[in-house]
């Protein structure tokens, strides 16, 4: 039987084992998608344990997203430019190490909400490792310009600074009212990559953006999907914009690996409906 799986610690809030079994299953592929709940210390036999021939490929989440950039054989250009990797393929015998997490960002915007980037106004909020997939993925939309909102306004500089030479309307503010006054006068795209929000947080009772900025006929995407309705989520609904939840995403970034593993098409409305039953939806 075929081996697949995902690799974090701890995983005890994972649904990828639920919906991509869905996908294989759907698929008829004989193949089981295991929970490797993985410490630190057991990372290096752990891996020479899976590289038998029955191992097709693996998910990769926190805290390892950056650290297995070295362990693999070989990192797609995506994945090198964000600095992350999500998603591992065993491709004749050689670990290739890619990064889903930016491309299923932008299918799930334009295949399941038909809503394309090209030519918009971006208002991202974050600069952790979420931001960074998200905003590598959208400069290659070519939208018109992103404008980068975080607490520790040197880290939004720097993913900033190394996205220059991508995009030329690229600015970094600080994650407070007054400087966000000016870039959501005139925006397309909200996102959301921080905790804010998030159960269990520090503040899951807040939006990260003042709710009464938020201006009608926008996009706004929470990447946040515990809860599924997150206090952006809901501010964002009542001052009529178009909500996107964090599932899509997370389902997404599933989905464009599901493809690298099988080289099939990834059953959407199956893994997305798998995801939610996971969640107790
Ligand atoms: P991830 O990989 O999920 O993106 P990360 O790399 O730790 O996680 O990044 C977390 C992001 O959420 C950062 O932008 C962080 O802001 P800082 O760079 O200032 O730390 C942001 N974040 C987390 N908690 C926050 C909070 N309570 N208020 C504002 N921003 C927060």
């Amino acid at each position: 039987m075929n081996q697949l799986g995902i690799i974090g610690y701890p995983l005890s809030h994972s649904i990828s084992p639920e919906f991509q079994q869905a996908a294989l299953d759907h698929h008829k592929i004989k193949a089981k998608f295991h929970r490797w709940e993985i410490k630190i210390d057991e990372l290096n036999s752990f891996f020479e344990t899976i590289q038998d021939a029955n191992f097709v490929g693996a998910s990769v989440t926190i805290p390892y997203k950056e650290q297995f950039l070295d362990l693999v054989d070989k990192v797609s250009d995506s994945a090198n430019l964000i600095g992350a990797i999500n998603c591992i393929v065993n491709t004749n015998n050689q670990l290739v190490g890619h990064n889903t997490d930016g491309s299923g960002f932008i299918r799930a915007l334009k295949t399941k909400h038909g809503f394309n980037p090209h030519g918009k106004k971006v208002l991202l909020i974050g600069a952790g490792g979420a931001a960074k997939a998200i905003a590598y993925s959208l400069v290659q939309e070519n939208i018109k310009e992103i404008t980068i909102a975080n607490r520790t306004v040197s880290r939004g500089d720097e993913l900033a600074q190394k996205l220059k030479s991508i995009t030329p309307k690229i600015k970094s503010v600080k994650l407070e009212r007054q400087s966000l006054i000016k870039p959501l006068n005139d925006v397309d795209l909200i996102v959301n990559t921080t905790s804010i929000g998030m159960k269990n947080s520090l503040n899951p009772e807040h939006s990260p953006i003042p709710v009464d900025l938020i201006p009608p006929n926008t996009v706004v995407n929470d990447i946040v999907y515990n809860p599924i309705e997150t206090p952006l989520i809901k501010a964002a609904k009542m001052k009529n914009a178009f909500t996107i939840g964090g599932l899509d995403m997370l389902v997404y970034q599933g989905v464009e690996a599901f493809e690298l593993w099988t080289g099939k098409h990834a059953p959407e409305t199956i893994m997305y409906d798998a995801a939610r039953k996971a969640l107790g939806l």
